[in-house]
């Protein structure tokens, strides 16, 4: 089969261009990666040719010979559909996860994501942490979240409540809640093993002033819990741009019923009396 008309290449590209369509990827903002099945590779590898190996930057050992559907650095997310081939690539990790080679794609040159060591250490994180369920991570510049980091405290237990509060499905939907990482130099180890930390207990991190990283299962749930955090972030704004304070608001005890209904757990931190 070619690599373009395989299931996962397609929904990458729909993923990629959803989210240049909710206005989250000016210009080359925002990266995509997508650990591929063993099957899915099966199907598509006759079209591979290896490139020669680089330096991931950082060390992925669990990640040893998986394959990665990868945005390119400096690629615009809206011209993914238009010519997949230029605009993202497949990558293979070597046997010691310290190096990445492109077997297809990126056909007028370049290199996967400058966020690749963000990318691969949360894949390593979440793949052990949901028994190797998660295969996407995805990071946007998401306008709302990031107006957030300049006005409420840069802490989990804030962003989480706040962002809770302002629809009732969002504990449904990330019920473990949110992590945040203060400013820092993007694009390196440093900020990769933050992130990474923080995946260990969510599947949403913030990065201040910057935009968001979230793990999932497949592109549905990856880009629905990027777009409900978002939304939620967008109702939050609102509020604070009508007025400071809230006249009501989902109380903790309601959050408590609503775990109990909706079968999830919702950790006491996140429901603390203001
Ligand atoms: P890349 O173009 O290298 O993916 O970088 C975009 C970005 O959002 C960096 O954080
Ligand atoms: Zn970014």
């Amino acid at each position: 089969m070619k690599v373009l008309d395989a299931e996962f290449v397609q929904g990458f590209i729909r993923m990629a261009n959803d989210g240049f369509l909710q206005g989250w990827h000016e210009r080359n903002g925002g990266n995509l990666t997508y650990r591929i099945k063993p099957e899915e590779v099966e199907a598509v590898k006759e079209e591979f040719t290896a490139k020669e190996w680089v330096s991931i930057g950082t060390t992925v050992p669990t990640l040893a010979g998986e394959y990665f559907l990868v945005t390119g650095s400096g690629k615009y997310f809206r011209n993914v559909i238009l010519n997949p081939a230029s605009n993202i690539a497949i990558i293979e990790i070597d046997s010691k996860g310290e190096q990445y080679r492109i077997v297809w794609g990126l056909v007028e040159g370049g290199r996967p994501t400058s966020e690749l060591p963000s990318h691969l250490m949360n894949h390593e994180v979440k793949k052990a942490a949901s028994n190797g369920k998660h295969r996407v991570i995805y990071h946007a510049h998401t306008t709302n979240i990031i107006a957030l980091t300049f006005v409420l405290p840069l802490e989990d237990r804030v962003f989480t409540r706040e962002l809770w509060e302002m629809a009732t499905e969002c504990p449904v939907v990330f019920p473990d809640g949110v992590g945040v990482v203060g400013w820092m130099v993007p694009g390196g180890r440093e900020i990769a093993v933050a992130t990474s930390e923080l995946m260990k207990k969510y599947d949403v991190a913030i990065w201040a002033h910057h935009g968001m990283f979230c793990s999932g299962e497949d592109f549905d749930l990856t880009f629905g819990l990027m777009h409900t955090v978002e939304k939620s972030a967008e109702i939050l704004v609102k509020m604070l741009s009508i007025r400071p304070d809230k006249l009501q608001t989902i109380t903790p005890q309601n959050f408590r019923d609503l775990a109990h209904d909706f079968k999830v757990s919702l950790p006491e931190e996140f429901l603390y009396e203001k």
